[in-house]
């Protein structure tokens, strides 16, 4: 199983953005969430206490991440969940995303509260990969916006910017620590300083 999940890429401490799929009232349910591993063989979760997604999968102790072909399923899953069809897991009582890039399977080992939060941690009891995976994590995006928003800095202000590119840079070391991306966004902030 270590080794299925590292062949996905996801690398220890990063946070993807994935796709969680339950059983709420008896219907699939999707909710997008973000999902780090620290060993390749389990996942951790921080979600909301309010989250419908939290309720389920605690009462199911089972519980699926699906890793979306694109982005454009997290749109789907908040927005217009009737466009998303599902499919059974194979080793667990649980939907899947039908197109989406690799599914893991999971039973809920632990849950912890972090203010507002639950950690959730899970073992992984399968991975199928459907197609070629394209992981989803923020950094390099952050930085590309970053360096957009820099560029613009006159226009936009020099508060306004630093403070998004604060922001942002906080974010990326959340969740892609030690990136290059997380890396150059600091080289960013800190070429801004120089300038005043
Ligand atoms: C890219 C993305 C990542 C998200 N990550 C999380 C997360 O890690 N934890 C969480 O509780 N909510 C997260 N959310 C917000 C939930 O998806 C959102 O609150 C959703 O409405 C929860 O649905 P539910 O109440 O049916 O579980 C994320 C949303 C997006 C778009």
């Amino acid at each position: 199983m270590q080794q299925l999940l590292r062949q996905l890429g996801l690398r220890p401490g990063w946070i993807y953005e994935a796709v969680v799929c339950t059983s709420l009232e008896g219907r699939p349910h999707a909710a997008p969430a973000g999902v780090a591993t620290d060993d390749c063989r389990s996942l951790r979760l921080d979600l909301y206490d309010t989250s419908r997604t939290l309720g389920a999968l605690l009462s199911s102790g089972v519980f699926v991440c699906d890793l979306p072909a694109g982005a454009d399923t997290l749109f789907r899953a908040l927005y217009a969940p009737e466009e998303l069809t599902f499919a059974r897991a194979s080793r667990i009582d649980a939907p899947r995303l039908a197109d989406s890039a690799a599914t893991i399977e999971l039973v809920v080992v632990s849950t912890a509260p972090r203010g507002g939060l639950t950690r959730v941690r899970a073992r992984v009891v399968a991975v199928t990969r459907h197609t070629d995976v394209r992981l989803i994590n923020r950094a390099e995006p952050l930085l590309v916006e970053s360096l957009i928003l820099a560029t613009r800095i006159r226009l936009a202000g020099r508060e306004t910017t630093l403070a998004q590119l604060d922001e942002n840079l906080r974010v990326a070391e959340k969740v892609a620590p030690g990136s290059a991306a997380a890396g150059s966004l600091r080289r960013l902030r800190r070429q801004l300083d120089g300038r005043s």
